[in-house]
Formats: C-alpha cells, sequence, structure tokens
C-alpha cells in the first residue's frame, strides 16, 4: 500500500510541465541515477522505504528521525525547541541536516547517496505533518479516536493515513497522483500560488538546522489551532467524520503541497550547490558529477554556471556548525 501522503508529496516533487512550480530539473537525473531507477514514478517509489527501514534491525537507529517532539503544551502554546527537544538519539531536524550533508558528499558509497534521498526524500514529507512535531501523547499516537466508523483509531495514523486517504479516494499510485495534479494546479494558478514562495523562504541548504526547525514550528504551531483546539478530550466525543474532517481536510492539504514544494525546492538548492563546487574546484561537470554522471544533461538545461557558484559560496559554507 502507498502512504498516500508520502506518495502525493512526491508526485507534487516530481511532476513537471509547471510554471510557477519549480520544477527538479537536474535533481531529476541526479537522483535517477543514484537511485537506479528511470521511471517518472522514481521518488514515489523510495516514498515509503525510511517506514519499512526503521522497523528493520538495522534500521532501529532511524526511528527517532522521523519526528520531533515538542514539549510544548497544546492546545494553550505550541512550539518547537531544537536545543530542547531534539535528544542525543536524533531527531527529524538533526537527520535531515545529517542527509543533507550525506546526499552531496562524494566520499560516500552510491549505496549511502541513495539512503540519504531516500531519508530526505520522507522526512522532507514527515516535518510538515503537525504531529511529526509534537510530543503530546506521544504525538498522538496514544490518542484514540473513531474516525469514519473505526473506533480503534489514534489521532496520529488519523492524521498520517486515513484522513488523508479519504480525501484521495483511495491508497494506489494512480490516487495519489491524481491529487497530486489537484495540488499543483492551485499551487501554479489557484489559491495557493500567492503562498508557495513563503514556504521556501527558509530553506537554506547552508543552514539546514535553521530551515528543518521552521519547517517543522510551522506545522508545529498548527496542533494548537488545529488539530485539536479544544485539547485532547473534545476528539473523543464522538466520530471525527465528517465534522472535523471537514474542518482540517484543507490543512492537511496545505501541508502536504507545502512538503512537495519544499521537497523539490531543497534537491534543486543541493544538486545545483554540488555541481557549481565541483566546477569551481576546476574539474569538469562531465567527469566529476557522480550522479548526474549516468544521464548528463543536455548542454540547453544546463545550468549557469556563475548563478551556481554565487548560490553555493554567496551565504558562506556553514557545514560543520549544524552537528549535534
Ligand atoms: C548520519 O547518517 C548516518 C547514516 O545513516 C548515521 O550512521 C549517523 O549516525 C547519522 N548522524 C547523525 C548525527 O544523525
Amino acid at each position: 500500500m502507498y502512504t498516500p501522503t508520502a506518495s502525493v508529496l512526491v508526485g507534487l516533487a516530481a511532476l513537471k510541465g509547471a510554471s510557477a512550480w519549480g520544477t527538479l530539473g537536474h535533481a531529476t537525473v541526479a537522483a535517477k541515477s543514484v537511485l537506479s531507477d528511470t521511471s517518472t514514478s522514481y521518488l514515489a517509489n523510495v516514498a515509503s522505504w525510511a517506514d519499512t527501514y526503521r522497523s528493520t534491525a538495522a534500521g532501529k537507529f532511524s526511528a527517532p528521525y522521523h519526528f520531533i517532539d515538542a514539549n510544548d503544551s497544546p492546545p494553550s502554546s505550541c512550539n518547537v525547541n531544537y536545543a530542547r527537544d531534539c535528544t542525543s538519539s536524533g531527531c527529524s531536524i538533526s537527520a535531515i541536516s545529517n542527509y543533507t550533508q550525506r546526499v552531496a558528499d562524494a566520499r560516500l558509497s552510491t549505496a549511502s547517496t541513495a539512503e540519504a534521498l531516500k531519508f530526505l526524500v520522507h522526512l522532507l514529507g514527515d516535518v510538515t505533518q503537525p504531529l511529526h512535531d509534537e510530543a503530546l501523547e506521544v504525538g498522538g499516537n496514544d490518542i484514540k479516536v473513531t474516525f469514519d466508523g473505526y473506533a480503534n483509531d489514534n489521532l496520529h495514523s488519523d492524521w498520517d493515513t486515513y484522513i488523508p486517504e479519504k480525501k484521495v479516494g483511495g491508497d494506489s499510485l494512480t490516487d495519489a497522483q491524481s491529487w497530486a495534479k489537484t495540488l499543483i494546479a492551485s499551487i501554479d494558478s489557484g489559491s495557493y500560488k500567492s503562498l508557495a514562495s513563503s514556504w521556501v523562504a527558509k530553506s537554506n541548504i547552508n543552514d539546514a538546522v535553521t530551515s528543518a526547525t521552521a519547517w517543522a514550528s510551522d506545522a508545529n504551531a498548527l496542533v494548537c489551532t488545529v488539530v485539536m483546539p479544544n485539547g485532547v478530550a473534545a476528539l473523543q466525543t464522538g466520530d471525527l467524520y465528517p465534522t472535523y474532517y471537514n474542518k482540517v481536510i484543507p490543512t492537511v492539504e496545505l501541508q502536504i503541497a507545502k512538503g512537495g514544494y519544499r521537497l523539490a525546492d531543497w534537491l534543486n538548492k543541493i544538486y545545483s550547490a554540488n555541481i557549481a563546487k565541483r566546477d569551481l574546484e576546476g574539474q569538469s561537470e562531465e567527469l566529476v558529477s557522480r550522479m548526474a554522471m549516468a544521464a548528463p544533461l543536455p548542454p540547453a538545461n544546463r545550468p549557469n554556471k556563475a548563478q551556481l557558484a554565487r548560490e553555493a559560496y554567496g551565504g558562506g559554507c556553514g557545514c560543520d556548525k549544524h552537528k549535534k
């Protein structure tokens, strides 16, 4: 089964042809190559990998990477504090920082590069889900609710899976892609058009911790205002469908649109900076870009080097400041 949120998100990031929508450009080439998957659903095919991996013995260490436990007090007070909330086992913010560095680290094996990319694809989605940015009741996992006739649901999985699934009308990749198209239309010419640039305003690959903290804070604020504005008990008095569902579904859609848009922008920035950096080191694009190697860009689509150099070095490299 496709987790609708994850595959809609990557559907958003991967679909092209839209003007306001930042297409993945050379990130597509690089990502397809590193993942050894040239199909159009190359990102959707890895969107759920991190959830499978965390439940294996080898991947157990990554379970805390899917969330940050904000120790706040919803609904009266919502806030994320990286120093307070990210434990020594790591969290979504430290993991996004780690894998942002690793995905572009030429010293790593292809398998490690692919792992880093698969984590980024997944975690940039998870961080937009408000209950992945909340400690209360294990991010809502321990809040028993009824949704659409199912009395044994919990609030976290409703936000992760069942609310989006109700909206999208199924759990297939095709369902996800058709929802993604609708959201893209909103970004290109609809109600999201004026908002989209603000979704990536704080996205700076040289300061991934600050960027990911901004995304986590943005989603965490919704715990107070949308997820449980009247507290936990108010969610347990009857079926969340349709009244609660109708109230929250615009926010669910908004968060998924943000996640897809940010992912496309983030991967583009990483790969642009990576190619620019190697150019500045005096090596030719064709030789050095291991990831873009397999399918080099047609010359017309090659990024302007001067522009890429500015992107890569304009703000200075804060690469080492963000290790926990
Ligand atoms: C970074 O990722 C690697 C590979 O998954 C992992 O071994 C390491 O512990 C991570 N470091 C941090 C600080 O998250």
